[in-house]
């Protein structure tokens, strides 16, 4: 099997097992879990939601003893884990070793006497510790972990210390990357919501998906969630007995007005009764029909959706392309900071190209190298044993989950050469008429008339970025073209000269998140040598970049 893996000699292939480096997070805490090689994504998954269903979020005075604190809920249990983070106010973590804990410590609390007002009596897991004797200015501040990313000017500072772009790049994804707390937080407010959804449906879980679990996730980044109600539809009948029972049931006309309105009531229960829920939407019509909140003491805006299996598997797919090499990581980590700084992706929905989309293309990219960097999709399905068996919806989704048996091929590109020829290849792709297709890892001819196609890899007939327009797609491009120029320019590629008050200027991954041309600020020169007009910037760049099919790029973008 490993021979004829990805058609290669067995000495040019490498398992992919011993390249999963240690990922040190910024706030020095230890490798996240979901670099732990032998396990599978849903085993990791499950591993964490078991954790949060035995934490509680503690709302903390500002100063207080660690100590003390640690010896209150020790009271009622072993406590596993612990942390502090500043969102608005002081919040622990708190994961004890047991769930019994969880029931002894709900039993010791109260619920609070509101001046005129009433309270909703919805006993959760979030409470606020009230013990005077906790609280005192006198007790150093316990170490409260970062939860949101540093600023693009702090970043920059940062990447300016280096000493090549690939160090840049690792720096640039150590910064931003969730940290093994945000991760454990996302999963608890998850389960937070699942004890709230439960409430109609007891089998209920709440899962996260996205970038939260495939391992793209930048701190601040949303935190998607599924309302799986597998656990309920699975209960198969047991046959035998000639007798047999069936629960009565509302029905809806469709699987998508079922799950608009159970995703209508649930939406109303987390409005009404979930504590630090704000701002609640429910945006049903949508295509994915969706609930979106602020949980306020994660600070997190939560995106809470029914039905999407999909969604999950693909989630499944970017963890394991994420986990084969550890370039993927920083490239889809550079590719999307430099997109954001650049106004490419937004946060508001709209006609830009998505985080996922971009994620997409950066998997395709590296399918293109050679050696090929990451297999094809088709060829993760032929890997996949009888457990990975998976159809949802009449699409078959079948990955392997054993990241053991996928054989890589010897590529040893530096991150720089990567992002270069990223820039080239996309400044330089027939968008108008080739589809992105990381089923097959080649470009397919366009089946429709959208101005990027991206092949949902899981959906054949859908298109990721069906909502990109072709401006948006044209500002992508040059932006593409002028960033190849850019590290073209030698010069800027190494460390940058201290200016006489003692600013480095920008060079590497930092020169191409200042203000661009594409991004319609206007070049603003760096470096003496670059004042040429843009124009003719742009001009040298196409002439320098090898033109497919005899079209110019910028064409095919508005076509
Ligand atoms: P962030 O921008 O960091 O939140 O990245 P994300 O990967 O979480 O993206 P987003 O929140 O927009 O979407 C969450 C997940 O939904 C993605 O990871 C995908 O699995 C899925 N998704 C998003 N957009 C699309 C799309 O256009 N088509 C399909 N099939 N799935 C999508
Ligand atoms: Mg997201």
């Amino acid at each position: 099997l490993d021979r004829f893996c990805l058609g290669l000699e067995p000495q040019t292939q490498r398992r992919c097992t011993s390249t999963i480096p240690a990922i040190k997070t910024p706030t020095g805490s230890k490798t996240a879990d979901f670099v732990k090689k032998s396990k599978t994504f849903q085993a990791i998954q499950e591993e964490r939601r078991e954790q949060a269903e035995r934490s509680v979020l503690i709302s903390c005075p500002a100063k207080f003893s660690e100590k003390k604190f640690l010896d209150f809920f020790s009271k009622h249990g072993t406590v596993n884990k612990h942390f502090f983070y500043n969102s608005f106010g002081a919040y622990a973590v708190v994961e004890f070793s047991n769930k019994e804990s969880i029931a002894s410590l709900k039993e010791s609390t109260g619920i609070p006497a509101v001046d005129h007002e009433a309270a909703v009596p919805f006993k959760s897991r979030l409470l606020s510790l009230k013990w005077p004797g906790i609280q005192s200015s006198n007790y150093p501040t316990p170490n409260f972990k970062e939860q949101s990313p540093p600023n693009i000017g702090d970043i920059s500072n940062l990447l300016l210390q280096k000493h090549s772009v690939d160090e840049q790049l690792r720096c640039l994804t150590e910064t931003l990357q969730l940290t093994e707390e945000n991760i454990s937080l996302r999963f608890l407010v998850c389960s937070l919501l699942g004890d709230i959804a439960g409430a109609y449906f007891p089998e209920c879980i709440i899962r996260p998906f996205g970038s939260t679990v495939n391992s793209f996730g930048k701190l601040g980044c949303d935190v998607d969630m599924i309302l799986d109600l597998d656990g309920i539809y699975a209960r198969s009948q047991k046959k035998g007995s000639g007798l047999s029972l069936e629960y009565q049931v509302k029905t809806g006309p469709s699987e998508r007005a079922v799950t608009q309105s159970i995703l209508s009531v649930v939406g109303k229960c987390v409005d009404q009764f979930g504590p630090g829920c704000v701002g609640v939407q429910n945006i049903l019509q949508a295509r994915c029909p969706i609930v979106r909140f602020a949980h306020q003491p994660s600070g997190f805006q939560c995106d809470l959706t029914a039905n999407n299996k999909v969604a999950m598997k693909s989630s499944e797919l970017l963890f394991l392309y994420g986990h084969l090499d550890p370039r993927v990581r920083h490239l889809v980590f550079s590719v999307r900071c430099w997109a954001r700084a650049h106004s490419i992706t937004s946060s508001i929905p709209g006609a830009w190209i998505t985080n996922f989309s971009l994620t997409v293309m950066v998997v395709f990219f590296l399918q293109q190298r050679s050696p090929a960097m990451l297999p094809t999709l088709d060829r993760l399905k032929e890997l996949a044993g009888p457990s990975d068996k998976c159809v949802i919806e009449g699409n078959d989704c079948t990955i392997v989950s054993d990241l053991s048996k996928i054989a890589l091929q010897k590529n040893t590109d530096t991150l720089e050469k990567l992002l270069q020829e990223f820039f080239e290849f996309y400044g330089n792709f027939p968008f108008n008429k080739a589809s992105i297709n990381i089923r097959k890892g080649k470009e397919q001819s366009k089946p429709e008339a959208a101005a990027l196609h991206i092949q949902n890899p899981f959906e054949a007939t859908l298109n990721v970025s069906k909502n990109v327009n072709a401006a948006q797609l044209e500002r992508f491009v040059k932006l593409c073209q002028e960033s190849a120029w850019l590290f073209q320019q030698k010069e800027n590629l190494e460390p940058g000269s201290t200016q006489s008050n003692g600013s480095v200027s920008p060079w590497g991954f930092a020169a191409l998140l200042a203000p661009s041309v594409a991004s319609g600020t206007g070049v603003k020169s760096r470096r003496k040598k670059k004042t040429e007009p843009a124009s003719s910037r742009i001009k040298n760049l196409l002439d320098s970049l090898k033109i497919k099919g005899g079209e110019t790029v910028a064409k095919k973008g508005s076509a």
